[in-house]
C-alpha cells in the first residue's frame, strides 16, 4: 500500500509513522508512506498556498492549484489518481467497514485542509471520499490523515502477528469489546470474573456476548439497535 498525504505540515507526521506498528510495517516495505510539503506545488516567490474567500467572510481558503499540481505530479494525471481522501468535518464520519474498502486499494492520496477549508473545487473534481473522524473540528486534517492510516495499517495482510485479534474486535462484529483480564487474578480488591478462570471455553463465550452486548447497549444504543436488527430481525 502506497499513501502520498498531502499537508501545509509534513512535521505533524514525524511521530506517528515512526512509532510501532506503522513503523514496523514501514519498515517491512508492507506500507509506503511518502508525506508532502503542499507548498512544494505552488508558483510563486512566497510558496502561497491559501487565499481569501470569493464573497468575502474571515480566514482563509486553501487554493485549488496546489492540489491540482501535486495531485498530477505524483499520479502522471488526474484520472490515473488512486482513490482520493479528504480528511475534513464536513466528510462521513469514519467506520471500520470503510476502512476495510481504503485497505484493498493500491494506493491512498490523503489530503489534508486546515484554516477555513479547501477551495470546493478541489473536493468536486479530486475527492473520491471526504472523511471526518468525528463532530468535532480539528485545526486540520493531519490528525485525521494519521488516524486513517493507522486503521488502514492494521488490515494490511501481514501487519497483525495474531490475526485472529483483528476478528474478534470491536466494530468488525457491530458489538463493541468485551473486558480483558491478565494477572493477576486478584489486584487491589479486584478479582477477575470467576467464569474466566473455569476452564469452561462455552461458558467463556457465552459471558463474553453477554458482556459486549451489554456494554454495546448502554454506551453505543446506535450500535446496539442495528446489530440487534441484523441478528434478530
Ligand atoms: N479537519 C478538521 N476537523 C476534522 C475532523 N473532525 N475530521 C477530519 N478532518 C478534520
Amino acid at each position: 500500500m502506497r499513501v502520498d498525504v498531502l499537508t501545509l505540515f509534513p512535521g505533524y507526521f514525524d511521530g506517528p509513522l515512526r512509532a510501532s506498528l506503522l513503523g514496523r510495517a514501514r519498515d517491512s516495505g508492507l506500507l509506503s508512506v511518502a508525506v508532502h510539503d503542499l507548498r512544494d506545488w505552488a508558483t510563486d516567490r512566497h510558496r502561497t498556498v491559501d487565499d481569501v474567500p470569493y464573497g468575502g467572510g474571515a480566514g482563509m481558503v486553501l487554493k485549488a492549484e496546489p492540489f491540482f499540481a501535486a495531485v498530477e505530479g505524483l499520479y502522471g494525471g488526474i484520472e490515473q489518481r488512486p482513490r482520493t481522501i479528504v480528511l475534513t468535518p464536513r466528510g462521513a464520519p469514519l467506520a471500520q467497514e470503510r476502512v476495510v474498502e481504503f485497505a484493498a486499494e493500491p494506493g491512498l492520496p490523503l489530503l489534508c485542509g486546515r484554516y477555513e477549508g479547501i477551495d470546493e473545487r478541489v473536493h468536486a473534481a479530486l475527492a473520491h471520499d471526504e472523511v471526518s473522524i468525528g463532530d468535532y473540528v480539528l485545526a486540520g486534517g493531519e490528525a485525521a490523515a494519521a488516524v486513517v492510516v493507522e486503521a488502514v495499517t492494521r488490515l494490511l495482510p501481514g501487519v497483525m502477528g495474531n490475526t485472529a485479534s483483528g476478528a474478534d474486535e470491536s466494530f468488525s462484529r457491530g458489538l463493541l469489546e468485551y473486558p480483558q483480564y491478565t494477572r493477576p487474578a486478584e489486584f487491589r480488591g479486584m478479582r477477575v470474573p470467576d467464569v474466566l478462570l473455569s476452564g469452561d471455553h462455552d461458558a467463556v463465550d457465552r459471558w463474553r456476548t453477554e458482556q459486549a452486548e451489554e456494554r454495546t447497549r448502554s454506551t453505543r444504543p446506535d450500535l446496539y439497535r442495528a446489530w440487534s436488527q441484523r441478528t434478530r430481525p
